[in-house]
């Protein structure tokens, strides 16, 4: 997390920062720099040249791109499809899933053409540098097995796609004219469990600053000591050159200098400072109180370089029996895994996409993220320390061992390591991460090799940083308990087996459970079928699930199972629904159907929309807030007098359900199963046309809330509601603007599939749209698309220019809706 002050530039985009700097520097190549400052971090954004395919001499200085596209960075090239169920297709048996016989699976990860060869070529220029300057090349992911020719020679490779890395390119780079970047990269088939993205999908960045200068990842920040009086930060601070001294300050929130420290002994290569702050504001999902580090290097008395980290001031641990504590309070897990695409943008890393997640996500009461399988953006991160979410950091789907045939296991031999390194050393200022974790499902869990990679894993992580635990998700939680393998970890980490919860505890050591992966429960937005009864890999003809909320995979299990064990058990630490939200590919239990091609099990659907399941968790995990959700709707036209459960999730002991008027009697949360501990049912219901009302009451037995469902008329008339209605003109930023069609009294039409059409005029472009129905094969990218019981989601793009968007989404036969969204430099 290391942002360096003031000298941010994005090329060709002429920003504030750089018009201040001209008054210390100069005009080059169309782009401003400050030779004055320390360093210059420059983001390659725009003019990207992109091909795919393979392309002989695409590296060399002097090759023709003029007829490539032009892109900007972040891409993914594939998103805009067409989804196709020949791609990747994989006639496998996924043998974690227990399946023994291989069968054809469409759609596992995305039908989208991400298979094959792509280029990039950019060229940019640098400030104008004398000998003495060093520079690095940074890219933070590039999918996959990325190599890197600048000007014309080869400056580096890498495989795993996830990963962070970098590379001195201090004698390729030409200080005074145009430097070529071409980047080659190759994604084979079979190499994933679910949709990677494909090219640049993560920033590019080119850092110029002394020789002498704070090494790349070289500050590492910890709290070690915390009372409400002080906190001692330890700030250890990797540098090259000679003579060196290191001013730290640490800045508040306001970015007022609360405490500062000079150091001139270097300990080999490092400094470390340990620097009082007095009366620390603590980091917290509640109060996400964060500071910075202002680290400045001198050499020789010569201000040579300067960088600010981000930290937070908390403590963490994890005691046997007690669990879990931060800042000595002790706290539950209640958290969800993410995929790392962005549903309809793909996998191009957008904050403002991420902060929407976090947004939905903190509202359902979520106070932790796990990155499934890999590495996070660091925009993920950054907001997660921002915004208060505790981070799970996961690195690997695969060691030694294959799941699919082309994955990591190709590299672990070589790779591990250097992976988790600079995960680690990217990362570990963050406050939000609170555990690592070095596998998931790895199918090493057999056998005593994996357990000695187990240890071995640990053992970097520990000692790239020995504040934190690491786990790994275990499915096969005997072999495990057998192994040795679970003895081994920090932190034991179930997915699934709700049953093997106590015999675990029992056989593994640590005194603590964590749910690293749990539920994956599936479910479709709006779907419900009848007969309403709990169900394992049930298939209908429409490829959808039941949003009863009663259907789980062979392995996995509805929620309520996860919840008695997180209510009953102290020694669970909390857990990790899969999945926050829906994601592109692994399309159980459909992944032998075609179409289908992205996941059912998001508590919240491909476009962002909450599933009904977002309420249940809602009503255990958001404290704050009232939550009476009631399901299904009620315009069952056919069904008649056939029996129609309702369903209500509620932070409400118990409630009373009408039906057009007349009782349906009371319901009240009970232990006699764990459906009934935690929702109400009215199981007898026969439908009747007409409107359903819920009626909650406190313990006292009081009415305190109420909610009403109506059966809908024709779809009439489309309403129009954004998630922000004020952008910043960068570029960039997003507006989420939710579609949904209403009847002439505006109630809302949850069955309605009408095709739309969406036009925008003004400050900003269309940038994709989503509705959340996992067998759609219409384009994100394309300006229409068909509603899912009765809603979708458009996105729209600010552009550079501040201003008026104006958004308008037509159907045939309905009312057109309009919105307007300002944007702001
Ligand atoms: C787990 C696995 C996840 C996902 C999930 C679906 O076993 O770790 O990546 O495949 O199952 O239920």
């Amino acid at each position: 997390m290391i942002l360096s002050k003031r000298h941010i530039y994005n090329n060709s985009t002429v920003s504030k920062l750089s018009v201040i700097c001209v008054l210390f520097g100069f005009l080059f190549s169309g782009s401003t720099y400050s030779q004055e400052t320390e360093r210059t971090v420059l983001t390659l954004e725009k003019n990207w040249r992109f091909h795919r395919g393979d392309v002989e001499n695409a590296f060399s200085q002097s090759f023709d791109d003029s007829k490539w596209e032009t892109v900007t960075v972040p891409h993914d090239w594939a998103i805009k499809g067409p989804f196709d169920k020949e791609i990747d297709k994989q006639t496998v048996a996924i043998v974690q899933n227990g399946e023994q016989v291989a069968t054809e699976k469409t759609g596992r990860t995305g039908a989208l053409p991400y298979i094959g060869v792509g280029w990039y070529r950019n060229n940019f220029s640098i400030p104008n540098s004398s000998a003495d300057k060093k520079v690095l090349l940074l890219f933070e992911g590039a999918m996959s097995e990325p190599e890197i020719f600048l000007n014309g020679k080869k400056v580096g490779s890498w495989n795993y796609g996830y990963s962070y890395f970098y590379f001195d390119v201090t004698d390729h780079i030409r200080g005074n004219g145009k430097n070529t970047l071409a980047v080659k990269l190759t994604n084979r088939e079979l190499s994933s469990r679910w949709y990677p993205g494909a090219g640049l999908y993560r920033n590019v960045r080119v850092i110029v600053k002394n020789k002498e200068s704070i090494d790349q990842w070289g500050t590492f920040i910890t709290t070690p000591v915390i009372t409400s009086e002080l906190a001692k930060v330890n700030v250890k601070t990797k540098a090259s050159g000679k003579d060196l001294k290191m001013v730290t300050k640490i800045q508040d929130a306001e970015g007022k200098t609360v405490a500062s420290d000079t150091a001139h002994t270097i300990y080999g290569d490092e400094f470390e400072q340990n620097i009082a702050v007095e009366n620390p504001k603590l980091w917290s999902p509640e109060t996400p109180y964060l500071y910075t580090s202002v680290s400045q290097l001198y050499a020789y008395g010569i201000l040579k370089d300067e960088i600010s980290t981000r930290f937070g001031i908390r403590s963490i641990k994890y005691e046997a029996e007690k669990g879990f504590s931060l800042n000595d309070s002790i706290i539950k897990f209640k958290g969800v895994c993410l995929h790392h695409d962005l549903g309809p943008i793909g996998t191009a890393v957008n904050k403002s996409a991420l902060r929407r997640q976090l947004t939905i996500l903190k509202d359902m009461g979520v106070n932790a993220i796990r990155s499934a399988h890999n590495m996070p953006s660091l925009e993920q991160l950054e907001l997660c320390d921002e915004m208060g979410f505790m981070f799970l950091a996961e690195s690997f789907d695969e060691w030694a061992k294959p799941k699919v045939e082309n994955g990591y296991h190709l590299f672990f031999e070589t790779d591990a390591e250097k992976d988790i390194v600079n995960l680690v050393q990217a990362t570990r200022n963050h406050p939000s991460i609170v555990m690592w974790s070095s596998g998931n499902e790895v199918p090493d869990q057999w056998g005593s090799d994996g357990a000695k990679r187990a240890k071995w894993l640990q053992d970097i992580f520990h000692r790239e940083d020995p504040t934190r635990p690491v786990t790994v998700g275990m499915d096969q939680v005997e072999a495990t308990m057998a192994s040795g393998f679970g003895a081994v970890l920090d932190i034991p980490g179930l997915n699934y087996r709700v049953h093997l919860y106590e015999d675990a505890y029992k056989a593994f050591p640590q005194g603590l459970i964590l749910g690293s992966e749990t539920a994956s429960t599936v479910s479709s937005r709006g779907i419900y079928k009848f007969p309403v009864v709990e169900a394992k890999m049930k298939q209908y003809p429409d490829f959808q699930s039941s949003s009863y909320d009663l259907e789980a995979c062979s392995w996995s299990n509805i929620p309520d199972l996860d919840f008695v064990l997180q209510d009953d058990k102290p020694w669970v630490i909390g857990e990790f629904v899969w999945t926050g939200f829906d994601y592109l590919g692994e399309p159980t239990p459909y992944d032998t159907a075609w179409p289908s091609r992205s996941s059912y099990f998001g508590i919240n659907d491909l476009a962002g929309l909450p599933k009904d399941r977002y309420y249940l968790y809602r009503s255990r995990w958001n404290t704050k807030d009232e939550t009476l959700h009631m399901l299904p709707h009620w315009n069952w036209e056919g069904r008649e007098g056939e029996i129609t459960p309702v369903f209500v999730y509620t932070n409400y002991d118990s409630a009373e359900l009408f039906m057009n008027g007349k009782s349906m009697g009371i319901q009240k949360k009970n232990m006699s199963s764990p459906t009934h501990r935690y929702r109400l049912m009215w199981m007898d219901v026969k439908y009747e046309p007409g409107t359903i009302k819920i009626v909650a009451f406190d313990a006292d037995g009081n009415p305190v809330a109420e909610k009403e469902t109506h059966t809908a008329g024709k779809p009439y008339k489309l309403v129009l509601e954004a998630d922000r209605t004020q952008l910043d003109a960068d570029g960039k930023d997003l507006a989420f603007i939710t579609v949904s069609v209403v009847d002439k009294n505006g109630i809302p039409c949850p069955i309605a599939t009408n095709q739309l059409k969406f036009k925008v005029k003004g400050a900003g472009t269309y940038r994709a749209a989503a509705n959340g129905d996992a067998t759609s094969l219409e384009m994100f990218h394309l300006p229409t698309m068909k509603l899912f019981s009765g809603k979708l989601v458009v996105l729209v793009q600010s552009d550079e220019n501040a201003g008026e968007i104006e958004l308008t989404v037509s159907g045939k036969g309905l009312k057109t809706g309009k919105i307007n969204i300002s944007t702001k430099n």
